[in-house]
């Protein structure tokens, strides 16, 4: 039918609807697939945490190929010392938010710690729980051969799983600290026998956390899966930071790895001294800011 005859308004409606569909068709959204044929051609992948729409959408619109609703939301969003609180309910908070922001990136949710150690059953009900209630597109474990089952019965289900290895911050009480991984020659061969069986189980990708960058590089030879770095240097196949560190938020964590392209601190207290000043002074808002 043509469109002419039509009333204005709603040629105009059509004309959006045609623009917004071939703009969603140009779109072509991450999938394992993809980072996989990456790290086959060795184009690096980039990945930030989220933890909410309204940035899940600029981080969204500015090409990042993996948002993480990491646990680290446990410390950035609600103030906790470490990702040990977090609930599953409230990852699943998270992870709804952030779905509904993104058009292109692959969505990874970390698996709360105590919704997966106990068993393989309570492990795949969580991944369930966070597919089902969130719509995001994998999960995350910590740990090598000791979550191998739960890997297995996550993936039986059809839910992508990504990996992760090194510094695994939600069992913080057992290393005592946050300093480097797999320094010794005994963790760094158990580390990279659990990469290999984190890859046989069926994992899509693997995290390798604050390890040093000679080792990670040889977990990357070693295992055929894609393995993104925080703290575990350039010879990986992509690379992961949370979002307020890199952001420059988070000023009281400055770690050597960690390199910041932002300044928000300084940048959201001016201007909400700025916004201040102005409310005291009744210079906000002006005439032309009211009704
Ligand atoms: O929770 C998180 O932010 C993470 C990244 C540090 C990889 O697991």
């Amino acid at each position: 039918m043509s469109s002419r005859g039509l009333p204005l308004r709603l040629k105009y409606l059509i004309q959006i609807a045609t623009d917004v569909s071939v703009h969603k068709a140009d779109i072509k959204k991450i999938t394992t697939h993809q980072l996989q044929q990456m790290k086959n051609r060795g184009e690096k992948i980039s990945m930030l945490t989220a933890y909410d729409f309204s940035m899940a959408r600029i981080l969204d619109g500015a090409g990042i190929d993996v948002l993480l609703v990491g646990d680290s939301a446990s410390n950035v969003m609600a103030g906790n010392e470490t990702t040990l609180p977090i609930t599953l309910d409230q990852m699943i908070y998270h992870a709804t938010s952030v779905v509904k922001g993104v058009e292109r990136a692959f969505v990874v949710v970390d698996i709360p710690f105590g919704s997966y150690q106990g068993n393989s059953s309570e492990a795949l009900r969580s991944a369930i729980r966070i597919m089902k209630e969130s719509g995001a597109h994998a999960v995350k474990v910590e740990g090598g051969n000791e979550i191998k089952e739960s890997v297995i019965r996550i993936l039986s289900a059809g839910v992508p799983v990504m990996g992760h290895l090194g510094l695994t911050p939600q069992s913080i009480f057992k290393f005592g600290t946050y300093t480097v991984r797999a320094k010794e020659e005994a963790e760094a061969d158990k580390l990279l026998e659990d990469a290999q069986i984190l890859q046989d189980s069926g994992c899509f990708a693997i995290v390798l956390e604050k390890i040093p960058a000679k080792l990670a590089k040889k977990v990357a030879k070693q295992v055929s899966i894609p393995v993104i770095g925080i703290g575990a240097g350039g010879g990986v196949d992509g690379q992961v930071l949370v979002m307020q560190d890199m952001l420059g938020i988070t000023k009281e964590f400055q770690p050597r790895f960690l390199r910041r392209y932002a300044d928000l601190d300084n940048i959201i207290t001016g201007a909400v001294k700025a916004y201040v000043k102005d409310v005291k002074s009744s210079d906000f808002p002006n005439e032309k800011e009211q009704y």
